[in-house]
């Protein structure tokens, strides 16, 4: 699918773009095509998610950035850089990690003086038109916790009268995920005034470590649970050299 032209209608939903037996490569190069809201005409190219489709974690940021946006890949730029600093903080390897964004779309206008382009909050109407992409993602990837950064990717997954302010750091169990866990944008830690930029880190490190306690709890229960299944697939599979068996499921993957 290639790009389309500024000039079309926007059909409403990216709905109408989700191709037959999708995969994620599948819905990237489809995602290309997007005309779903007006954005496809503002932004570069779509930028999909990215990531092992057996990640356990999901992390849903608002919408690409400048640098995303150029480079085609989500959180790449500033964003990007503290996120991996607080996944390495808290111990989580980001090959466990699909970062992606709930609108696909840099929404952005012209600063007169600085003639920068400055990054817009995208609309209701926008994320709505957008969240079939996302939804997909998740139906693929079945992550284990789903990590909203900042109000819009909370208000996309947990409804709009979620308040990030209120319930950071909070696993919340949802049709999407075990646990969906809300916290600040990175963007706003790195705005955050200078004598309250320290904080801001460590409190959003702080979150991303809920993810990673989130993933040992559900790991030592899934351990507990394991000698009945470890007694199951022997019977089943005696043949099998060790650590291939049936065991191994994504939910005890340690
Ligand atoms: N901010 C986001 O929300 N997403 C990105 O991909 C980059 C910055
Ligand atoms: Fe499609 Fe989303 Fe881009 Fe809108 S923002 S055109 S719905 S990919």
């Amino acid at each position: 699918m290639t790009k389309p032209r500024k000039t079309a209608k926007p059909t409403g939903s990216a709905a109408d773009f989700i191709p037959p037996r999708p995969t994620l490569a599948r819905l990237r190069a489809a995602s290309k095509g997007c005309q779903g809201c007006d954005l496809f005409k503002l932004g570069t190219q779509t930028v999909f998610g990215e990531g092992p489709a057996s990640a356990r974690v999901m992390v849903v940021g608002e919408q690409p950035g400048d640098q995303e946006d150029k480079a085609g890949r989500p959180f790449v730029g500033p964003s990007g850089k503290l996120l991996d600093h607080a996944f390495d903080a808290a111990g989580i390897d980001r090959d466990d990690v699909y970062v992606t964004n709930a609108v696909k779309h840099f929404k952005w206008a012209r600063d007169a003086r600085t003639k920068r382009r400055i990054h817009k909050t995208p609309s209701a109407g926008e994320i709505r038109a957008c969240q079939p992409w996302l939804e997909q993602e998740i139906a693929l990837v079945r992550p284990h916790v789903i990590v909203c950064l900042g109000a819009t990717a909370a208000k996309s997954l947990l409804g709009r009268d979620f308040s990030v302010m209120k319930k950071r750091g909070v696993p919340v169990q949802s049709s999407w995920a075990p646990a969906v866990i809300a916290t600040v944008h990175p963007s706003a830690v790195l705005r955050a005034p200078a004598d309250q930029r320290a904080l801001a880190e460590r409190m959003f490190v702080a979150d991303i470590r809920k993810v990673a306690r989130f993933l040992e709890q559900e790991s030592a229960a899934s351990q507990r649970a394991a000698p009945r299944s470890r007694k199951f697939s022997a019977w089943q599979t005696s043949a099998r050299p060790s650590g291939t068996s049936n065991a191994s499921t994504r939910s005890s993957r340690a």
